[in-house]
């Protein structure tokens, strides 16, 4: 049997590996400028984190997210699946009451399981017990009878009650950071820090999209978020310009940012009514999947691709004419605050982002070369989310992520394949390599190769021996700068034969001429 990556996740290989690490680096260093510091965040959280927090009509929550059941009763719930594929017929005795006894065995278990707190004691699992108890009695009171009909009642009866048990917690590979970094924030205590908190994070995010160029169903975000009282537009401003600043780090061409206001609780519920009546009227020329939105999230209409959707929704009522005196005084403040810090944004009504918890301030920056999924970064102002999971009702919050595998793309569609990597020394690729001949050159060998590696050099070092030829051909096809070469001879001599790959030029010297060698040859790279 063979073995591959599972639909819609990927590897990530040298020598791609060493951009994302670039770009990763980029972030570290232009965030840090900022003021932010890394928050490492578990991949796993509760499920109900993010059907609270991205919303439960959201296309996250209600199609993309993977859950699991966390438990320890592997024997419980195996028989359960046993049971569910069951059919029993009560004219089959034999088969009758075999199901019967495994029903009663599992019910008694279960009940242990709940009652020791094993199984969580939530009401679906009460009320599934129950209900079993209730079938169990009219399942056995029909033993050696024939009625069918009855007997099919409660089996599938059993069924229902069966499927609605949980066993463990339902958990959910994180199909975004925010949430898991506002249930941090309130879990640390963070709201007494001084000043605003402001945090970032990097990592693989997990959606059950349908896969496709820059859609991906494990992709990595870089992000970034700011809790605190203050929800200043200076905030929103300062936060996108240390976006921009970061595209240009990595010299993202093309970058087009977008923003928006969608309001708040205040404004935004009117607006919506507004919107659903409107849509109400112009329903019968909606798709399927915008007519079910104008009662489950009408804003989404505003988000649709469809060609044949595209003029009506241009018709529709716009949120910037139903802003409430508060967001449309912070929405100006955030334009004026964008203009002087010389950043261009154009405004699009119809950015209303596909997560629930946003408000006011919404954004996006598309880049070129990424076809239909050209987002290459979302964000926005979430203020009622803290206070939504249980923290402190005056603490606000904004931030945005990056889709890094859109922007390594990206990146790369424009021919950019290395991004200036800050503090590392090594330029990428192989310095040196050390070819060695007898087994007293080995020892030598090994000697001098860690003290290159001390010093910053990439080496490589043949593991067994090998004849000359292939050695050195083997040193031009990893593309090494320098094969150095220690024979009997060198030893003898108390050198190295050094040799520069690129011109053949060859010269013998004692280790510390090498080393000066090298590091001179280093900085004129
Ligand atoms: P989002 O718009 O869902 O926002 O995702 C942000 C970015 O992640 C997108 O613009 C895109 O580049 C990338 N992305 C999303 N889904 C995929 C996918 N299936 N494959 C590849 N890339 C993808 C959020 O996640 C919010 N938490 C952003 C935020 C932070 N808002 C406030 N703070």
């Amino acid at each position: 049997m063979k073995f591959q990556a599972i639909k819609g996740v990927r590897d990530i290989l040298p020598p791609e590996s060493t951009l994302w690490n670039r770009v990763e680096q980029a972030a570290r260093e232009v965030f840090g400028t900022f003021g932010f510091a890394e928050i490492r965040l578990p991949i796993f959280e509760q499920t109900d984190l993010f059907a609270r927090s991205v919303g439960q009509e959201t296309d996250i929550v209600s199609k993309e997210m993977y859950v699991l059941e966390d438990h320890e009763l592997p024997g419980l719930s195996g028989l359960r699946d046993h049971l569910l594929l069951r059919d029993p017929m009560v004219s089959d005795s034999q088969s009758f009451e075999q199901y019967l006894k495994t029903l009663k065995d599992f019910t008694e278990a279960f009940r242990k399981a709940v009652t020791s707190g094993i199984a969580p004691a939530t009401p679906a699992n009460q009320g599934a017990l129950r209900g079993m108890d209730v079938s169990l009695a009219e399942l056995t009171s029909l033993v050696g009878g024939q009625n069918e009909t009855s007997s099919r009642t409660h089996v599938d009866m059993v069924r229902v009650e069966l499927s609605s048990i949980s066993f463990g917690d339902r958990i959910t590979p994180r199909p975004e950071a925010t949430a898991s970094v506002v249930r941090a924030y309130i879990e640390h205590g963070m709201q007494v820090l001084p000043g605003n908190v402001k945090l970032y994070y990097m990592g693989p995010m997990f959606r059950r999209e349908r896969p496709q160029k820059g859609r991906y169903r494990q992709f990595y975000q870089i992000g970034a978020e700011v809790l605190g009282t203050s929800d200043a537009p200076g905030i929103d401003a300062e936060v996108i310009e240390m976006l921009l600043a970061f595209f240009e780090r990595v010299e993202l061409k093309g970058a087009a940012l977008s923003i928006n206001s969608i309001g708040d609780k205040n404004c935004r519920p009117a607006y919506v009514e507004k919107l659903r009546a409107e849509l109400q009227k112009v329903r019968e020329q909606l798709g399927a999947d915008s007519q079910r939105r104008i009662e489950t999230n009408p804003l989404r209409v505003l988000d649709s691709k469809l060609e044949s959707e595209q003029a009506v929704i241009e018709k529709l009522p716009r949120i910037a004419e139903h802003l409430c005196a508060d967001c449309k005084s912070h929405y100006d403040e955030v334009k004026r605050q964008l203009d002087l810090r010389g950043i261009a944004y154009q405004e699009n009504w119809r950015l209303v982002r596909g997560l629930d918890y946003y408000m006011r301030t919404t954004f996006e920056i598309t880049a070129p070369g990424l076809g239909s999924q050209n987002a290459v970064c979302g964000g926005g102002r979430y203020d009622g989310l803290v206070e939504l999971l249980g923290g402190p009702a005056t603490t606000k919050g904004i931030g945005f992520a990056i889709g890094t595998d859109r922007l390594v793309l990206s990146l790369q569609e424009a021919g950019v394949s290395e991004v200036a990597g800050g503090a590392a020394r090594s330029t990428g690729g192989l310095d040196v390599y050390l070819a060695w001949f007898g087994a007293a050159a080995q020892v030598a060998a090994v000697g001098l190769v860690r003290r290159l590696r001390d010093s910053g050099f990439v080496v490589e070092l043949p593991a067994v021996e090998m004849k000359f030829g292939k050695s050195l051909g083997l040193a031009d096809r990893l593309k090494a700068r320098y094969a150095i070469i220690i024979g009997d001879d060198e030893l003898a001599a108390g050198v190295v034969a050094v040799k520069r790959l690129a011109d053949g030029k060859q010269q013998k010297l004692a280790e510390p001429e090498l080393f000066s060698y090298l590091h001179a040859e280093r900085n004129i790279k």
